[in-house]
């Protein structure tokens, strides 16, 4: 007995006899382009496990200072403060008859993951007064800078003094920027840099074990009432033993319920991932 598939009997879609019977045969893989799973023919690359949350993108169209060019690719854009000027050789620009656009990329920012994600407060306006504790190179601080524009300041903290040599050199071409060598763990150290009324932002993205304690040593300090904090939060550096997301369950419960809810509320929360495995981004507002 043959062991041969029996061909008479599988279904050729260009055979007249089936036509109009049926409508053609259904791909099997649903009719999608053959290119692998999260790399775009154009070269584009997705996170591994990336959905486009399409809905949630639009509700960021109404954070101040930040426009999100939606569509196939979305991107996050800012106004350039400095048209013309390269802040970073790696960093993408968009120009149309508003003007010189930065394209925000969500897996070097923390803040671009959390817009991504749909964050809607993000407590930046123009103007604003910011103490950015990490700031590292200068990525994110320059489009904060773009965001509170030339009547604003980012005060850029690292402890790093390798970093913070570049940042020296960002923070040159943005008058809105200052760099600060210090170490977040000890506002003694740079409370002097700062306005004595206080700052309208603190955000903070540092790997820290006591992270959280130490956004609300300067938040507390430094944060004028009615001010936001932005926390972006790395699970792993709390305890690598512990899954995050008990961790962030943790957070959330200390402003709901601790201490600390006597003096800030919880306003947005994301969790970053694909963009960030392991990170979630709370915005705080002082009572
Ligand atoms: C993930 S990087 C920040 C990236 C930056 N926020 C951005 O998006 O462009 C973390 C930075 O925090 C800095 N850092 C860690 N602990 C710190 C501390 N106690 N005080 C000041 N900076 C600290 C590190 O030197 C590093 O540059």
């Amino acid at each position: 007995m043959s062991h041969q598939p029996n061909r008479s009997a599988r279904r050729n879609d260009r055979d007249p006899r089936y036509a109009n019977r049926d409508g053609p045969r259904p791909r099997q893989d649903g009719g999608r382009p053959s290119y692998r799973a999260g790399q775009r023919p154009n070269g584009y690359r997705q996170p591994a496990g990336y959905q486009r949350p399409a809905e949630e993108i639009k509700l960021s169209h109404t954070l101040p200072g930040i426009r999100v060019l939606d569509g196939r690719r979305p991107r996050i854009l800012t106004k350039n403060l400095v048209p013309g000027t390269i802040s970073f050789e790696y960093e993408e620009r968009y120009t149309d008859e508003q003007g010189e656009w930065r394209v925000l990329d969500p897996k070097r920012s923390k803040l671009g993951a959390a817009i991504m994600k749909g964050l809607q407060q993000s407590g930046f306006k123009e103007g604003s007064a910011v103490l950015y504790l990490g700031a590292s190179h200068g990525y994110t601080p320059s489009y904060v800078s773009d965001i509170i524009g030339p009547q604003g300041q980012v005060y850029c903290l690292d402890f790093a003094p390798r970093v913070v040599r570049d940042l020296v050199f960002v923070c040159e071409s943005r008058e809105n920027m200052a760099p600060i060598l210090g170490d977040a763990k000890q506002p003694d150290g740079y409370a002097a840099q700062l306005p004595a009324e206080g700052v309208d932002v603190v955000y903070q993205d540092i790997a820290q074990k006591d992270q959280v304690g130490i956004f609300l040593r300067n938040c507390d300090r430094f944060l004028k009432q009615g001010g936001y904090g932005l926390l972006a939060v790395k699970a792993r550096s709390i305890d690598v033993t512990r899954y995050p997301a008990d961790i962030f369950k943790d957070i959330k419960r200390g402003f709901e319920t601790g201490e600390e809810a006597k003096r800030y509320v919880i306003v947005d929360y994301r969790e970053l991932d694909p963009f960030e495995k392991d990170h979630a981004f709370f915005v705080v507002k002082k009572k």
